[in-house]
Formats: structure tokens, sequence, C-alpha cells
């Protein structure tokens, strides 16, 4: 909830987060999103390219407005 990380808690979802892991753009988030990393599972099959698109779009807009 709100950009947090249960599983990782330095890996969040907020702007100062994403800036300094470099996941603060659209590529980033959906390819995190399509292959997963360490604990975060694969999207891939289970979201269309489109949903994909759409969920970065918002967690970098929610982001931008602190969530
Ligand atoms: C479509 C839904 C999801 C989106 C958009 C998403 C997005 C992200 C993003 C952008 C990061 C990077 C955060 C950063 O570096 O500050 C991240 C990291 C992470 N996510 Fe997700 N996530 C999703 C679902 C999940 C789920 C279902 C889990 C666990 C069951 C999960 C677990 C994690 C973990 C453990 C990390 C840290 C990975 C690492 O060590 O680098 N995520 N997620």
């Amino acid at each position: 909830m709100g950009g947090g990380n249960v599983v990782n808690a330095g890996k969040t979802l907020k702007k100062d987060a994403l800036e300094k892991y470099e996941m603060a753009s659209l590529n980033a988030i959906k390819n995190q999103v399509l292959n997963g990393k360490a604990a975060m599972p694969s999207f891939k099959g289970r979201l269309s390219a489109t949903q994909i698109d759409d969920v970065a779009a918002y967690v970098l807009e929610q982001s931008e407005k602190g969530w």
C-alpha cells in the first residue's frame, strides 16, 4: 500500500527509491514487471503488453504524486 514493498523494504515504488535504483522510467518498470527480479515474480504471460504499459505508467504517475 502507498508504494511500499513488504518483501524488500528498501526497494519501494516511491520516487526517491525508484531514482536511487534507476527505476524511475517507463522502460525500467516495464522490464521489471515483464521479467521480474529477485523475489519479484515475472508477469510475462500473465499481463498483456498493454496492461504492463498501463501499470508502469500508473506506478510512475503515483510516484510523482507521492502515492
Ligand atoms: C504488476 C505489479 C507490480 C509492479 C508494477 C511492481 C513494480 C516494481 C518496481 C518498479 C520495483 C523496483 C522498485 C525499486 O527499485 O525501488 C519492484 C521491486 C520489487 N517488487 Fe515489484 N511490482 C509488482 C508486483 C510485485 C509482486 C506481486 C511482488 C511479490 C510478491 C513484488 C516484489 C518486489 C520485490 C521483492 C522487489 C525488489 C526486487 C529487488 O530486490 O530488486 N512485486 N517492483
